[in-house]
């Protein structure tokens, strides 16, 4: 999307709803007496769009939310994206907003999200069947499950990936392809091929039209995401109707979230062809773009932090020195890497790779003396309060040593939340702080490595390095030629 078009939209769906804002903000204020938060709207038609891109396609995008807290508060009301929003930077407002989901509050996704996902996602889900989807995906992903089954995969595909590495290699690129191979494998019980490259390669078109504007005519790069989407649509649909076929033909049934979807239209649910391959569809972006960013990002601040990775070696020096050089690791192996879980936790709060999450008030909602009215778009911002130095002590600097004491924060619980909370709570939080764990354990006992140029972390449209992070490798001398 170019800029000319990218504000030409704005102009247009800004234009109306911030007549209709204005409009209702005094009608409503003067008939109903409501206090909605303090805050400014921008500029005629665009609101604050501008500024908040511009802010978080810099490697520096807390003034946008530092200025505004300051003068109005941490709620505070804003224009983006056409439309008011209310923005919280507050824990107990963010812990509010995510826990009273379907209650007060409904997600609420840009369109060409929601039409790129699918309408039968589990993002977009809602009530009685929301509730069973999660819990059916938690059920796929919990600690057990990871134990148990999806372990041994993770060190398998880790390693095969790493071993096919050259000297010089996009980090960024290579991530993806290991989370992706991952997500199908516990998907679709997939191993690494052809069929699986060719889709990964469809399904980075889609993700790019994520941010685009929903209207083919308008940005060709939504079109390519909306051709690529019905090939991804297509492939798995095959994948469905082959899997219907061997369960009927031979009784087969396969351990992965397909067989557990097939099972669960056993059990009543009868879901038809469409409706899971966008459950699927949906599972791959969640689990493929933010786990592979995370990678990226948590080797990009060890390398600036050198004695964390000094000491995050030796941590995993220690569980090869123990095991057999091709030996893969275990539950018990990741259960025993304290200082790498200070490392993920940090990497989680200082990246913020979910900066926050929509939400649409479905009544006038009242919160610290001020009211939200129905139908208004409220942002809960994650990043707000990770980034606050009142909350986490020199907030914006990377320290995984503050997780050794006193949980990293100054008390309580509600102010790290990288996966969110509520009944949306991210299904795969557990399963990406193992992958992460153990892609750390391969690459800094097989690897030394520099950065190869210069690369910036930008946030907008979404959290990335700007150049994929190029690094130049070098082998230690770890024996690594019979990976089966
Ligand atoms: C570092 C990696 C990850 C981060 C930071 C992350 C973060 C989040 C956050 C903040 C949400 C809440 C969204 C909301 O409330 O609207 C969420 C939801 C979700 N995540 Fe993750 N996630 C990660 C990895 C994964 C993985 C590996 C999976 C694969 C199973 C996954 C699957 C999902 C799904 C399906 C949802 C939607 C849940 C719902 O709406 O009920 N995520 N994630």
């Amino acid at each position: 999307m170019d800029s000319i078009t990218f504000s030409l939209y704005l102009l247009l769906s800004s234009s109306l709803s911030l007549l209709i804002f204005v409009l209702l903000r005094s009608s409503i204020i003067t008939r109903r007496h409501l206090r909605l938060p303090p805050g400014t709207l921008g500029l005629p038609f665009l609101g604050e769009t501008l500024h908040l891109i511009s802010a978080y396609k810099s490697e520096n995008p807390d003034p946008f939310i530092d200025d505004r807290v300051s003068q109005f508060g941490p709620i505070f009301t804003t224009h983006v994206f056409g439309e008011p929003t209310v923005f919280s930077a507050d824990p107990e407002t963010n812990r509010f907003i995510l826990q009273n989901e379907g209650k007060l509050f409904e997600s609420s996704y840009p369109g060409s999200i929601s039409n790129l996902l699918g309408r039968h996602s589990l993002l977009l889900m809602k009530g009685s069947l929301h509730k069973r989807m999660h819990s059916l995906t938690m059920s796929f992903a919990n600690s057990s499950i990871i134990r148990d089954h999806l372990m041994l995969d993770i060190d398998r595909l880790v390693r095969l990936n790493l071993e096919s590495w050259t000297d010089r290699v996009l980090l960024m690129e290579e991530a993806k392809k290991i989370t992706f191979e991952l997500t199908v494998k516990q998907l679709m019980s997939f191993d690494p091929c052809e069929w699986t490259e060719s889709l990964r390669k469809e399904y980075m078109l889609v993700i790019e039209g994520f941010f685009t504007i929903p209207l083919p005519l308008f940005s060709s790069t939504y079109r390519r995401a909306i051709q690529a989407r019905s090939k991804v649509a297509e492939a798995l649909s095959l994948v469905v109707r082959e899997r219907r076929r061997e369960s009927s033909e031979r009784g087969e049934r396969k351990n992965d979230m397909l067989g557990a979807l097939m099972d669960e239209e056993g059990g009543g649910g009868g879901f038809s062809d469409e409706e899971i391959v966008d459950f699927l569809v949906a599972l791959l972006v969640a689990g493929y773009e933010t786990t592979s960013t995370i990678m990226t990002l948590a080797v990009k601040f060890l390398t600036e932090t050198p004695l964390a990775l000094a000491q995050l070696k030796e941590e995993h020096d220690e569980i090869r020195a123990r095991k057999d050089n091709l030996e893969a690791l275990e539950w018990n192996d990741y259960k025993s890497m304290p200082f790498t879980q200070c490392v993920v936790n940090e990497t989680l709060r200082v990246a913020n790779i979910i900066s926050g999450v929509f939400r649409r008030a479905i009544m006038d909602v009242d919160v610290k003396g001020y009211t939200i009215p129905k139908g208004w778009k409220v942002f809960a911002s994650l990043r707000a309060v990770h980034m606050d130095h009142d909350h986490f002590k020199d907030a914006r600097s990377f320290n995984p040593w503050r997780w050794q004491t006193n949980s990293g924060t100054t008390n309580s619980v509600n102010l790290f939340t990288p996966f969110g909370g509520g009944p949306r709570r991210c299904p795969g939080a557990e399963l990406a702080r193992v992958e992460l764990s153990v892609f750390l354990h391969h690459l800094v006992t097989r690897f030394s490595w520099v950065p190869a140029e210069e690369d910036k972390l930008v946030f907008f449209p979404t959290t990335r390095t700007q150049k994929r992070y190029p690094i130049i490798l070098q082998r230690r001398n770890v024996p690594t030629s019979c990976i089966e």
